[in-house]
């Protein structure tokens, strides 16, 4: 089983060896490898199980050391990378020679961040490589937001998880592309676009698409709790009052069931403290004895829009 500490030390020792280490972030946490040591790039892939046509984030610590993983910056990424980082965004830049194709899966624009953990931070400011890190989970599965969930899933096959207590955030960065100098968004995330939008003016969409092969991310059955799982808009929940029928609700319970199987992503209508709590409660309410979920959908602004794309992937199992 994997140790479970504040062993910065002992995670770069870990790190160097080519080992994996489970990492803290304010999105989610993170499968960590020195994304310079293919043999490790690979052990990621193998431990999560995940497809090698799905692409890593690289990890830093500093607009410095990014420079030298891409060929150029354009000048929006450049203004939200001030902005934003450290902080729940990726960019997505054209690579230098010095990043694998392992790593971008052939692709030739690396996923870029820096994650905003002070634990991680210092370990990074550590390393002479930067770390690759997908969120620690096996492929498919919710994100993980403490190092218990990190431990229950992939505890033994790893050697260690820094732990950096519960993600604020609490889901995943937005990540951000570039064509022709115009943004793109690849995924909605952390960072509401709203944010990303008051800096560098209108982004647009891609296409969702499940064969699209440049953000698998976007993939429509992802985030899947293993209990069926229902998604509706509020007042159109079904009352199941039969103790086995558990819901994911935003501020309000439902009236005529039991509170005992019902989970309030946030009592107060706030859509930050609704994202931190997302995954915690998806998984808790997948690990209960009962035999169906169902959730509704958030106000669609601000993180409510990536609440609802999780949602909503949740909900898109074996499509
Ligand atoms: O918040 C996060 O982004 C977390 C923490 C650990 O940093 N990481 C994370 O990684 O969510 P992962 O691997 O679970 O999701 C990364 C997404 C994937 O959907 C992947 O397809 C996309 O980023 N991606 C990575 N590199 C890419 C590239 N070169 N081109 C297009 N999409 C890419
Ligand atoms: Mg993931």
């Amino acid at each position: 089983m994997a140790d479970i500490g504040v062993n910065i030390e002992l995670a770069k020792v870990f790190l160097e060896q080519g080992k994996l280490v489970a990492i803290p972030t304010e999105t989610v946490y993170g499968l960590a490898a020195n994304a310079l040591n293919d043999r490790a790039v690979l052990n990621i892939f193998e431990v999560k199980n995940r497809p090698s046509f799905d692409p890593l984030i690289i990890h830093t610590d500093s607009i410095d050391k990014v420079v030298k993983f891409v060929t150029r910056i354009p000048e929006k990424a450049e203004e939200l990378a001030q902005r934003f980082w450290p902080g729940p965004l990726t960019l997505l830049l054209p690579k230098s020679q010095v990043v694998s194709d392992l790593v971008t899966s052939g692709l030739d624009q690396v996923a870029v961040r820096i994650p905003s953990h002070p634990l991680t931070l210092k370990l990074l400011s550590q390393l002479d490589f930067p770390l690759a890190a997908p969120s620690a989970n096996p492929f498919g599965y919710i994100s993980p937001t403490t190092a218990n969930h990190v431990a229950e899933q992939l505890g033994n096959k790893i050697p260690y998880i820094l732990n950096g207590g519960e993600c604020g955030v609490g889901i995943e960065s937005t990540i951000i592309g570039f064509a022709d100098e115009q943004p793109v968004v690849y995924r909605l995330g952390g960072l509401a676009l709203e944010d990303i939008e008051s800096v560098i003016g209108a982004v647009r969409f891609t296409a969702h698409s499940s064969s699209n092969p440049k953000a698998p991310g976007m993939l429509k059955s992802h985030y899947a709790p293993r209990k069926p799982f229902f998604l509706n808009t509020r007042g159109n929940i079904p009352t199941e009052a039969n103790g086995l029928t558990h819901y994911l609700l935003f501020d309000q319970f439902l009236e005529g069931v039991d509170v005992r199987v019902q989970r309030l992503l946030s009592p107060d209508g706030d859509l930050k403290e609704a994202a931190h709590n997302l995954f915690s409660y998806l998984r808790e309410l997948d690990s209960l004895p009962g035999n169906k979920i169902w959730a509704e959908l958030v106000p669609d602004r601000d993180l409510g829009r990536a609440i609802n794309d999780r949602l909503r992937r949740a909900a898109a199992i074996g499509e």
